[in-house]
């Protein structure tokens, strides 16, 4: 029969590349690129760059939980044999999609909505909100690669 192990690790380890480094790119090297430009340019370029890269981030956030309960009950026999790294990677992984729904369902919508209505001071506040949880993800991303890249050795 296929085994379809190799194939859930690299997607899970792609997903995780994507979405990580996405956001890493995001707020480490754009947001500061983009300090030169007035407020209306800046919100509409931000706008633009959310709708493409949370398309990315939708799938890395199906991909992520499906390749790794597949892995944690058939490659690891389930969370009652998996090593601790797994059940830390399962909380903080849990946690940071819970964070990102939460952006895009509440702060990026109000985002949309205020550049779309061109109210600025508005998409500001908003951006703020995605700004901090972009932070805080991307945070919590890099420690969950580490733990999830190293801990078989560990956990
Ligand atoms: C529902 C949440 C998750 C579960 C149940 C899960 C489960 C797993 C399992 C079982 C492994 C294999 C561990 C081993 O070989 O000992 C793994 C590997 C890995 N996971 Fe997760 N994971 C989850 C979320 C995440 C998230 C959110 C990230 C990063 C953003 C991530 C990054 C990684 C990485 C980088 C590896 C190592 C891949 C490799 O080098 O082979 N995981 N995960």
């Amino acid at each position: 029969m296929l085994d379809l192990v190799p194939i859930a690790i690299a997607i899970h380890a792609l997903a995780a590349v994507v979405w990580v480094g996405g956001m890493f790119f995001a707020y480490t090297v754009l947001r500061p690129s983009l300090g030169k430009f007035e407020p209306p340019q800046r919100l509409t370029l931000w706008n633009d760059v959310f709708e493409r890269f949370f398309v990315w981030v939708w799938m890395a956030v199906i991909a992520l939980p499906l390749t790794g309960y597949y892995l944690t009950f058939e490659y690891l026999g389930g969370f009652g044999s998996a090593g601790m790294h797994v059940h830390i990677m399962h909380l903080t992984g849990l946690v940071m999609i819970a964070l990102f729904v939460f952006l895009y369902f509440i702060a990026y919508r109000n985002y949309r909505g205020a550049v779309a209505a061109k109210d600025w001071p508005l998409a500001a506040k908003n951006l703020n909100t995605i700004r901090q949880i972009v932070g805080s993800n991307t945070v919590l991303g890099l420690l969950t690669v580490i733990v999830g890249a190293s801990g078989r050795l560990w956990g």
